[in-house]
């Protein structure tokens, strides 16, 4: 009898692992996070449940990238007297959208960070001029260079407006080590990208994908973020 291979992860026929870096942290590729994915992708997925996926996913994302926040050890005393040596998140931490895809991601690092909470925000858009990302738009806690900043952008595809963010991040004078780019899909070409620019950030993400449409979309992707999100299609 065939009983199927549950650790075969057949949901997916791209590779997720052809790009690698020691900064770089794909979520383990279970079959849990690969339903939620498959979701994801489905072009007959509607707004509505996309977008509580996108919570789930970005649950699993935020609770990988608060594993590189640091913690300090707290003991507590369990119901049984008994002392647990146990850790307690103290470091502020800053979440920076990308508008405006990056503000999906923003209630799940509200539920799932306990220690000290900001939001910056950051408007980047193609010049029609130059074709160059451009930014039309920022803000910041005053305390930011003292932070670790979580950047949060679903899809990092060329990498344009990811790479110019992050330097507005460092010019605001954040050490690029305590910067955490939260993403739910890459391209493998915007991976690359952003660690030849920023070799010391970190990246957490879901899965890499290995193309591009002419058009800039991640392929085989999800389509364009925002608009399925919001419902704007
Ligand atoms: N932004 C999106 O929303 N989708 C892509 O595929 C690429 C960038």
């Amino acid at each position: 009898m065939h009983h199927g291979n549950e650790k075969d992860n057949g949901a997916s026929c791209h590779t997720q692992d052809a790009f690698e870096h020691e900064r770089m942290f794909v979520l383990p590729q279970g079959n849990h996070l690969l339903s939620l994915m498959t979701v994801l992708r489905d072009a007959k997925t509607n707004s509505t449940l996309f977008a509580e996926t996108t919570e789930r996913v970005g649950d699993q994302l935020i609770a990988a990238a608060l594993d590189f926040v640091p913690a300090e050890k707290t003991p507590v005393v369990s119901p049984t007297g008994s002392t647990y040596q146990g850790m307690r998140h103290t470091a502020p931490v800053c979440g920076v959208s990308i508008l405006r895809a990056g503000a999906s991601l923003e209630n799940a690092m509200r539920r799932g960070y306990a220690g000290p909470l900001s939001f910056g925000k950051v408007l980047i858009q193609r010049d029609e001029e130059t074709c160059q990302p451009k930014l039309f738009y920022s803000k910041f806690p005053p305390n930011i260079a003292s932070q670790r900043v979580m950047v949060l952008e679903p899809m990092l595809a060329t990498g344009g407006s990811a790479c110019a963010a992050i330097n507005v991040i460092k010019a605001q004078g954040v050490p690029e080590e305590n910067i955490i780019f939260v993403n739910v899909l890459a391209s493998r070409y915007g991976a690359k990208t952003l660690f030849s620019r920023f070799p010391q950030i970190r990246l957490v993400t879901a899965a890499v994908d290995e193309d591009m449409t002419l058009s800039n979309h991640i392929d085989p992707g999800l389509g364009d973020f925002g608009d399925r999100f919001y419902g704007t299609y």
